[in-house]
Protein backbone atom coordinates (compact mmCIF):
# COMPACT_ATOMS: atom_id res chain seq x y z
CA UNK A 1 0.00 0.00 0.00
CA UNK A 2 1.41 3.26 -1.07
CA UNK A 3 0.60 6.58 1.38
CA UNK A 4 -2.48 8.01 0.57
CA UNK A 5 -2.38 11.88 -0.21
CA UNK A 6 -4.45 13.94 2.12
CA UNK A 7 -5.94 17.26 1.09
CA UNK A 8 -6.95 19.82 3.64
CA UNK A 9 -8.45 23.20 2.59
CA UNK A 10 -5.26 24.74 2.15
CA UNK A 11 -2.87 21.97 2.09
CA UNK A 12 -1.65 18.40 0.42
CA UNK A 13 -0.13 15.72 2.73
CA UNK A 14 1.47 13.46 0.17
CA UNK A 15 4.53 10.82 0.35
CA UNK A 16 8.20 12.17 0.19
CA UNK A 17 10.01 11.94 -3.04
CA UNK A 18 14.20 11.71 -3.32
CA UNK A 19 13.34 15.14 -5.34
CA UNK A 20 12.48 16.92 -1.81
CA UNK A 21 15.76 16.21 -0.95
CA UNK A 22 17.52 19.94 -1.59
CA UNK A 23 14.24 21.56 0.18
CA UNK A 24 14.33 19.57 3.31
CA UNK A 25 18.26 20.49 3.41
CA UNK A 26 17.62 23.91 3.20
CA UNK A 27 14.56 24.46 5.46
CA UNK A 28 15.12 21.91 8.24
CA UNK A 29 18.78 23.14 8.10
CA UNK A 30 17.47 26.27 9.10
CA UNK A 31 18.96 26.85 13.08
CA UNK A 32 15.31 28.25 14.17
CA UNK A 33 13.67 25.17 12.98
CA UNK A 34 16.60 22.92 14.63
CA UNK A 35 16.72 25.07 17.68
CA UNK A 36 12.97 24.33 18.55
CA UNK A 37 12.55 20.86 17.42
CA UNK A 38 13.97 17.76 19.25
CA UNK A 39 14.78 15.01 16.58
CA UNK A 40 16.42 17.68 13.91
CA UNK A 41 20.34 17.72 13.78
CA UNK A 42 22.31 21.09 13.38
CA UNK A 43 24.46 21.41 11.53
CA UNK A 44 21.80 19.39 9.32
CA UNK A 45 24.52 16.87 7.89
CA UNK A 46 25.15 16.97 3.69
CA UNK A 47 22.64 14.20 2.23
CA UNK A 48 20.59 13.39 5.40
CA UNK A 49 17.93 14.69 3.64
CA UNK A 50 18.14 12.24 1.49
CA UNK A 51 19.23 9.42 3.47
CA UNK A 52 15.98 10.28 6.00
CA UNK A 53 13.34 10.09 3.05
CA UNK A 54 15.08 6.98 1.77
CA UNK A 55 13.75 5.59 4.97
CA UNK A 56 10.07 6.41 4.72
CA UNK A 57 8.87 3.43 2.16
CA UNK A 58 9.83 0.81 4.18
CA UNK A 59 8.95 1.90 7.70
CA UNK A 60 5.70 2.81 5.89
CA UNK A 61 5.02 -0.93 4.93
CA UNK A 62 6.93 -2.54 8.28
CA UNK A 63 3.78 0.31 9.95
CA UNK A 64 6.65 1.20 12.02
CA UNK A 65 5.70 5.33 10.57
CA UNK A 66 3.91 7.09 7.93
CA UNK A 67 5.40 10.57 7.40
CA UNK A 68 4.30 13.15 5.27
CA UNK A 69 5.53 16.19 3.28
CA UNK A 70 3.14 19.42 2.97
CA UNK A 71 2.28 20.77 0.24
CA UNK A 72 0.37 23.85 -0.59
CA UNK A 73 -2.50 24.02 -2.97
CA UNK A 74 -2.26 27.07 -4.31
CA UNK A 75 1.38 27.01 -5.63
CA UNK A 76 2.54 22.87 -4.77
CA UNK A 77 5.06 24.41 -2.18
CA UNK A 78 6.59 22.49 -0.29
CA UNK A 79 6.84 23.71 2.97
CA UNK A 80 7.49 21.01 5.73
CA UNK A 81 6.72 17.41 6.97
CA UNK A 82 4.33 15.92 9.55
CA UNK A 83 4.44 12.67 10.57
CA UNK A 84 2.86 9.59 12.72
CA UNK A 85 6.71 7.74 14.11
CA UNK A 86 7.07 4.73 16.25
CA UNK A 87 3.59 3.29 15.48
CA UNK A 88 2.79 0.08 18.50
CA UNK A 89 0.56 -2.59 17.28
CA UNK A 90 0.66 -3.83 20.46
CA UNK A 91 -0.30 -0.49 22.30
CA UNK A 92 -2.34 0.90 19.30
CA UNK A 93 -0.22 3.85 20.08
CA UNK A 94 1.65 6.46 17.68
CA UNK A 95 3.85 9.57 18.26
CA UNK A 96 3.01 12.68 16.22
CA UNK A 97 5.73 15.04 14.75
CA UNK A 98 5.92 17.87 12.68
CA UNK A 99 8.26 21.20 11.35
CA UNK A 100 7.66 23.60 9.16
CA UNK A 101 10.00 25.99 7.39
CA UNK A 102 10.39 29.36 9.10
CA UNK A 103 8.73 31.53 6.44
CA UNK A 104 5.78 29.43 7.03
CA UNK A 105 4.98 29.71 10.48
CA UNK A 106 2.07 31.56 12.04
CA UNK A 107 -0.47 31.04 9.13
CA UNK A 108 -1.73 28.22 10.55
CA UNK A 109 -0.25 25.44 8.54
CA UNK A 110 0.54 23.31 11.42
CA UNK A 111 -2.55 23.31 13.49
CA UNK A 112 -4.56 21.99 9.83
CA UNK A 113 -2.10 19.38 8.71
CA UNK A 114 -1.91 17.83 12.55
CA UNK A 115 -5.95 17.99 12.33
CA UNK A 116 -5.84 15.62 9.28
CA UNK A 117 -3.18 13.48 10.47
CA UNK A 118 -5.70 13.16 13.28
CA UNK A 119 -8.17 11.68 11.30
CA UNK A 120 -5.56 9.45 9.40
CA UNK A 121 -4.22 7.64 12.34
CA UNK A 122 -7.62 7.00 14.29
CA UNK A 123 -9.16 6.07 11.32
CA UNK A 124 -6.41 4.35 8.98
CA UNK A 125 -4.53 2.74 11.91
CA UNK A 126 -7.11 2.52 14.35
CA UNK A 127 -5.00 3.95 16.83
CA UNK A 128 -6.02 4.70 20.55
CA UNK A 129 -3.62 7.52 21.73
CA UNK A 130 -1.38 9.59 19.91
CA UNK A 131 1.30 11.20 21.58
CA UNK A 132 3.65 13.93 21.07
CA UNK A 133 6.56 15.62 22.92
CA UNK A 134 8.07 19.40 22.30
CA UNK A 135 10.22 21.93 24.44
CA UNK A 136 8.94 23.30 26.83
CA UNK A 137 9.90 27.17 25.36
CA UNK A 138 8.38 26.43 22.48
CA UNK A 139 4.96 27.38 23.20
CA UNK A 140 3.57 27.60 19.76
CA UNK A 141 4.08 23.53 19.45
CA UNK A 142 2.15 23.05 22.33
CA UNK A 143 -0.41 25.12 20.92
CA UNK A 144 -0.96 23.62 17.70
CA UNK A 145 -1.46 20.32 19.77
CA UNK A 146 -3.79 21.70 22.11
CA UNK A 147 -5.84 24.09 19.36
CA UNK A 148 -6.26 19.69 18.39
CA UNK A 149 -7.68 18.25 21.49
CA UNK A 150 -4.39 17.27 22.83
CA UNK A 151 -3.86 17.09 26.65
CA UNK A 152 -0.94 18.13 28.75
CA UNK A 153 -0.12 15.03 30.59
CA UNK A 154 3.63 15.93 32.24
CA UNK A 155 6.34 17.65 32.49
CA UNK A 156 9.51 16.24 31.62
CA UNK A 157 11.98 18.17 34.07
CA UNK A 158 15.27 19.00 32.16
CA UNK A 159 14.85 15.98 30.16
CA UNK A 160 17.43 16.00 27.08
CA UNK A 161 20.50 18.61 26.78
CA UNK A 162 19.86 20.56 23.65
CA UNK A 163 22.20 23.13 21.62
CA UNK A 164 23.91 22.69 24.73
CA UNK A 165 21.23 23.43 27.57
CA UNK A 166 19.15 21.02 29.95
CA UNK A 167 15.46 21.46 28.60
CA UNK A 168 11.91 20.18 30.19
CA UNK A 169 9.80 18.70 27.97
CA UNK A 170 6.13 18.70 27.69
CA UNK A 171 4.11 15.18 26.86
CA UNK A 172 0.85 15.72 25.87
CA UNK A 173 -1.77 12.81 24.10
CA UNK A 174 -5.04 12.64 22.79
CA UNK A 175 -7.04 9.52 23.19
CA UNK A 176 -9.61 7.75 20.87
CA UNK A 177 -12.58 8.55 22.86
CA UNK A 178 -11.74 12.21 22.90
CA UNK A 179 -11.18 12.32 19.41
CA UNK A 180 -14.78 10.69 19.13
CA UNK A 181 -15.67 13.28 21.81
CA UNK A 182 -14.15 15.98 19.47
CA UNK A 183 -15.75 14.21 16.52
CA UNK A 184 -18.90 13.43 17.67
CA UNK A 185 -19.41 10.48 16.81
C1 LIG B 1 5.77 24.47 15.87
C2 LIG B 1 5.41 24.78 14.44
C3 LIG B 1 5.24 23.48 13.66
C4 LIG B 1 4.09 25.56 14.42
O1 LIG B 1 3.69 25.71 13.07
P1 LIG B 1 2.73 26.90 12.59
O2 LIG B 1 2.22 26.56 11.24
O3 LIG B 1 3.44 28.17 12.78
O4 LIG B 1 1.56 26.76 13.65
P2 LIG B 1 0.12 27.45 13.52
O5 LIG B 1 0.26 28.72 12.74
O6 LIG B 1 -0.83 26.44 13.06
O7 LIG B 1 -0.20 27.75 15.04
C5 LIG B 1 0.76 28.37 15.88
C6 LIG B 1 0.05 28.88 17.10
O8 LIG B 1 1.03 29.21 18.08
C7 LIG B 1 0.90 30.59 18.42
N1 LIG B 1 2.25 31.06 18.72
C8 LIG B 1 3.25 31.29 17.86
N2 LIG B 1 4.34 31.70 18.54
C9 LIG B 1 4.00 31.72 19.84
C10 LIG B 1 4.71 32.05 21.04
N3 LIG B 1 5.99 32.43 21.01
N4 LIG B 1 4.05 31.93 22.21
C11 LIG B 1 2.75 31.54 22.25
N5 LIG B 1 2.05 31.20 21.15
C12 LIG B 1 2.67 31.30 19.96
C13 LIG B 1 0.27 31.22 17.24
O9 LIG B 1 -0.39 32.43 17.58
C14 LIG B 1 -0.74 30.14 16.84
O10 LIG B 1 -1.83 30.10 17.71
P3 LIG B 1 -3.27 30.67 17.22
O11 LIG B 1 -3.65 29.92 16.00
O12 LIG B 1 -4.17 30.39 18.38
O13 LIG B 1 -3.05 32.11 16.95
C15 LIG B 1 6.49 25.65 13.74
O14 LIG B 1 6.70 26.78 14.53
C16 LIG B 1 7.80 24.92 13.56
O15 LIG B 1 7.97 24.19 12.61
N6 LIG B 1 8.75 25.14 14.48
C17 LIG B 1 10.09 24.52 14.38
C18 LIG B 1 10.05 23.02 14.51
C19 LIG B 1 9.23 22.58 15.70
O16 LIG B 1 9.18 23.25 16.71
N7 LIG B 1 8.58 21.44 15.55
C20 LIG B 1 7.83 20.86 16.64
C21 LIG B 1 8.76 20.06 17.46
S1 LIG B 1 8.00 19.36 18.87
Amino acid sequence: MELPKIDTSRLLLRGFVPEDAPLVQKLAGDKDVAFNALNIPYPFPAESAAVWISTHKKEFAQHKSAIFAIETTSNQEFIGAVGLTTISEINNTAEMGYWLGKSYWNKGFASEAIAALIIFGFEEYKLNKIFATHLKRNAASGKVLMKNGFQVEGILRQHIKHFGKYEDLVHLGLLRQEYQDLHEF
